[in-house]
């Protein structure tokens, strides 16, 4: 009972290749420093290869009677390699241990992660440089507003996901420091060569206080962080694609392999895949609170409450991971009903600004101008149509400053067209910007190459 409690193979036994890993370049080191011999060090590397072979190959199946994978790895290599395979934890703690194996996946995480969002914004960028002129609503309050177009709608979406992707960069950067050399919180009495190891395992190089290496789960807390802004980002997506697919709107059809029939009225088609991934943003946020309360208050150095910081980050990191991917191909197929979208923004006058500003051009003062178009607008809803669609005799009848050129100032092009603000919907504004993306997408993605010795210092 207080052995199971205690345990911790069942979950992080997913840390099983970052333990051979760093275990491999722990003895490289111990051997380069006269710690082990060179044959010492040659039979405890075959031994962790066969492992890590055996192990993935399905032959060798992890004993989850063990305490943690740490101890699995080691008793394994010892049953293998014989005595020797004890020395390996010469001058290591499991504390550095699990230090280094969680960094060494968190950082594979913030790479794929990352990698997830450039293909997301890939999508996104299509989406826009097709729908450069396909004129919509833009909302505040969920009311119409003024006239935007899908590549300004989504262009906004892009920006969010941008700054997703340079926060996983930031989190790299600041991360990338190896843990391992750091012992149980003070460091050793071996001469080993931290900066050796952290550069064969592609850090920056060795962390630089040996309590705080150890017990440092900052890292950990920005990813798990960054994840939920993602999250946050998703949801929201996903919430108006919810509504534009609704029968009131059909702005949008989502793909049937994205979506699934009620089993009791036919007529349905339910988003699923949209409103479980905007579901799943709670538990995302339910493991940053479960981290930030874990660490709370702990004292230095490590503490077993730390063990704490696997399970729920996992979940979330597999969440986040399937979310992007569901949402990035549920995206890719997506039916865009562009008259359906351009209908919607002639009904609900959206253009009523652009046909007050026709007045100021007039010469009329804006706050009479607005008041006008007020009870045009008034007008309009009695009669049940448009500006765009009255006649000019009733247009005068209202102010007598209309003239033939309204028609044009009020259409969605014009309306549309004349916003030509960096970052504004008009289309040569927005060609502008899907350029730029253009070229972000095209750059790899240099600052998180994980190339060993390659990087700057500390
Ligand atoms: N399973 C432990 C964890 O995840 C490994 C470190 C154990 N260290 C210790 N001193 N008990 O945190």
């Amino acid at each position: 009972m207080v052995y199971d409690f205690n345990a911790s193979i069942g979950f992080d036994r997913r840390l099983f290749h970052q333990d051979i890993e760093g275990s491999a370049a722990h003895v490289k080191m111990l051997a380069r420093q006269g710690i082990l011999t060179e044959d010492e060090r040659d039979s405890i590397l075959g031994g962790l290869a066969g492992i890590r072979e055996e192990v993935d190959a399905g032959k060798l199946v992890i004993d989850e009677t063990c305490e943690d994978i740490h101890s699995f790895v080691e008793a394994e290599l010892t049953r293998r390699v014989g005595d020797v395979g004890k020395k390996l934890h010469t001058g290591r703690s499991r504390n550095d241990q699990v230090a280094l194996d969680m960094r060494l996946y968190v950082r594979e995480q913030v790479v794929e992660t990352d990698q997830l969002l450039k293909e997301l914004l890939s999508v996104i960028l299509r989406v826009m440089e097709e729908n450069i002129e396909t004129y919509m609503p833009g909302f505040t309050h969920l009311q119409k507003a003024q006239p935007v177009t899908l590549a300004h709608h989504f262009g906004a979406y892009f920006e969010m996901f941008k700054r997703d992707r340079q926060r996983m960069a930031e989190i790299y950067k600041r991360m990338n420091y190896c843990p391992l050399g750091a012992g149980a919180l003070a460091g050793t009495t071996y001469p080993l060569d931290r900066e050796y190891t952290a550069s064969l395992l592609g850090f920056y190089g060795p962390t630089m206080n040996s309590m705080d290496s150890v017990s440092d789960r900052d890292y950990l807390i920005e990813f798990i962080s960054a994840l939920s802004l993602v999250m946050m980002h998703l949801s929201r997506f996903c919430e108006e694609i919810i509504i534009w697919n609704s029968n009131e709107y059909q702005f949008v059809e989502i793909d049937d392999a994205y979506s699934t029939g009620s089993s009791i009225m036919p007529q349905k088609k339910n988003p699923d895949i949209a409103e479980l991934v905007r579901g799943k943003t709670g538990r995302v946020y339910g493991a940053l609170m479960a981290l930030l309360t874990t660490m709370k208050s702990l004292p230095l150095a490590y503490n077993k409450d730390m063990q704490e910081d696997k399970e729920v980050s996992f979940d979330a990191m597999d969440t986040v991971r399937s979310c992007i991917m569901l949402f990035t191909g549920m995206l890719d197929t997506l039916k865009v009903n562009k008259e359906r979208m351009e209908k919607s923004a002639m009904n609900g006058f959206t253009n009523a600004t652009d046909a007050a500003d026709y007045l100021v051009g007039k010469g009329v003062p804006f706050r009479d101008a607005h008041s006008i178009i007020g009870r045009l607008v008034l007008y309009c809803i009695e009669k049940n149509t448009s500006i765009d669609a009255l006649s000019l005799p009733e247009l005068k009848s209202i102010s007598d400053k209309f003239e033939e050129d309204i028609y044009d100032a009020v259409s969605l092009k014009t309306c549309v067209g004349k916003r030509l603000t960096f970052g504004a919907p008009g289309a040569e504004a927005m060609r502008k910007v899907t350029a730029l993306h253009r070229d972000y997408l095209a750059d790899e993605t240099i600052d998180l190459a994980c190339v060993p010795g390659k990087q700057g210092g500390m």
